[in-house]
C-alpha cells in the first residue's frame, strides 16, 4: 500500500494526463452550490469515481465530479460535492480532494458549503464570509504522521502550523468590497464545525453561540486545515440554507437546505465569478499566505 502523499500525487498525474491546463485557485462547491460549475469555460469534467484513490460521495446533492478549466482567464479546478466524515470516510480520505488540489497547483482555496444559522442576525439565503472557525468535530485533518512533502513552498507543510489567519484576511477583505459593489450582503462569521449526521439539538445551537459561533455546519474545517499545511490561502463562504435548531420554531428539513442552494444560486454565481480573478491576484503576489 501506497503512502498518503504518493496516493494523492498519483491521482494529480491522472488528473493532468487529461487537463493540459495548470489551476491556480481550487473551488469546493458545498451542498446546493454544485451548478457554479457551469461557469468554468474550456473544461474538461472528470467523474470522481475515474479518479484513483478519489473517495466517493453518497450524498444526494453531491453529484461528484472535478470541473477543470478557466473562469475569467483564471485555471480553475472546481469541485463539485465532497465527502464528509460523518460519511464513515476517514480524515485522510475527507482530505485527499484537497491534497490533490494542492499538488495540482493551486495556492489558493475558496470553499464553500451550507450552514445552519446561529447568529440571528442572519436570514435564510444569507451568504456569509467565515472569519474563523472551531473545530468541534473531536478530530483533526492532519491527524497521523507528518508528511512535509505536502508543503508548497519552504516553512509549509510542518508538523505543527498556524491557524492564526486560516480564513485570508485579504481575500475576505475582496470579498467584501465585491459583495458591496454588487449590493449582495455579506456578513462575517464563525463557523463551527460538528460530525453529524444529526442536526443539532437546540441546547447544542444555543450552547454554540455561548462559544462564539455563528454559523454550524458538517465540513470545511478539515478541507482548511489541510489547506493551511499546505500553505493555501483560503477564502471560506457559507450559505445560511436554514437557521439551526431551535431558531425558528419549526424542524430542519435536508430537502429544504438543498432547495436554498438553487434559490441564491444566482448571487453566489456572480460574487464567486467576480472574485476568481481578483482572488488569483492577491494568491500570485507575495503577502499574508
Ligand atoms: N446544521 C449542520 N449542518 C448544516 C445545517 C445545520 O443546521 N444546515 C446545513 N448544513
Amino acid at each position: 500500500m501506497s503512502d498518503h502523499y504518493t496516493r494523492a500525487l498519483t491521482a494529480a498525474n491522472y488528473i493532468r494526463s487529461l487537463h493540459a491546463g495548470k489551476p491556480k485557485l481550487g473551488i469546493i462547491l458545498g451542498s446546493g452550490l454544485g451548478n457554479f460549475a457551469t461557469q468554468v469555460e474550456d473544461s474538461t469534467t472528470i467523474d470522481y469515481g475515474e479518479i484513483p484513490g478519489w473517495p466517493l460521495s453518497t450524498v444526494e446533492g453531491h453529484s461528484g465530479k472535478l470541473v477543470l478549466g478557466t473562469i475569467g482567464g483564471v485555471g480553475v479546478a472546481v469541485m463539485q460535492g465532497r465527502v464528509h466524515a460523518y460519511e464513515g470516510y476517514s480524515m485522510n480520505e475527507v482530505t485527499f480532494p484537497t491534497r490533490v488540489l494542492g499538488l495540482l497547483g493551486c495556492t489558493g482555496l475558496i470553499v464553500t458549503n451550507a450552514a445552519g444559522g446561529i447568529n440571528t442576525s442572519y436570514g435564510e439565503g444569507t451568504l456569509v464570509a467565515i472569519s474563523d472557525h472551531i473545530n468541534l468535530t473531536g478530530t483533526n485533518a492532519a491527524l497521523g504522521p507528518n508528511e512535509p512533502r505536502f508543503g508548497l513552498r519552504k516553512g509549509t507543510g510542518d508538523r505543527f502550523f498556524d491557524m492564526t489567519a486560516a480564513y485570508s484576511p485579504r481575500l475576505r477583505k475582496l470579498a467584501h468590497t465585491e459583495a458591496e459593489r454588487q449590493r449582495i450582503p455579506l456578513p462575517e462569521g464563525v463557523y463551527i464545525a460538528v460530525l453529524g449526521p444529526s442536526y443539532e439539538t437546540p441546547a447544542e445551537i444555543r450552547a454554540f453561540r455561548t462559544l462564539g459561533a455563528d454559523l454550524v455546519g458538517m465540513s470545511t474545517v478539515h478541507e482548511v486545515i489541510v489547506a493551511r499545511h499546505m500553505g493555501i490561502e483560503v477564502l471560506g463562504i457559507s450559505l445560511v440554507t436554514n437557521m439551526a435548531a431551535g431558531v425558528l420554531d419549526r424542524v430542519i428539513d435536508h430537502q429544504e437546505v438543498m432547495e436554498m442552494g438553487r434559490r441564491v444560486e444566482a448571487q453566489f454565481t456572480s460574487l464567486v465569478k467576480a472574485l476568481v480573478p481578483q482572488v488569483a491576484g492577491a494568491i500570485a503576489a507575495p503577502g499574508s499566505r
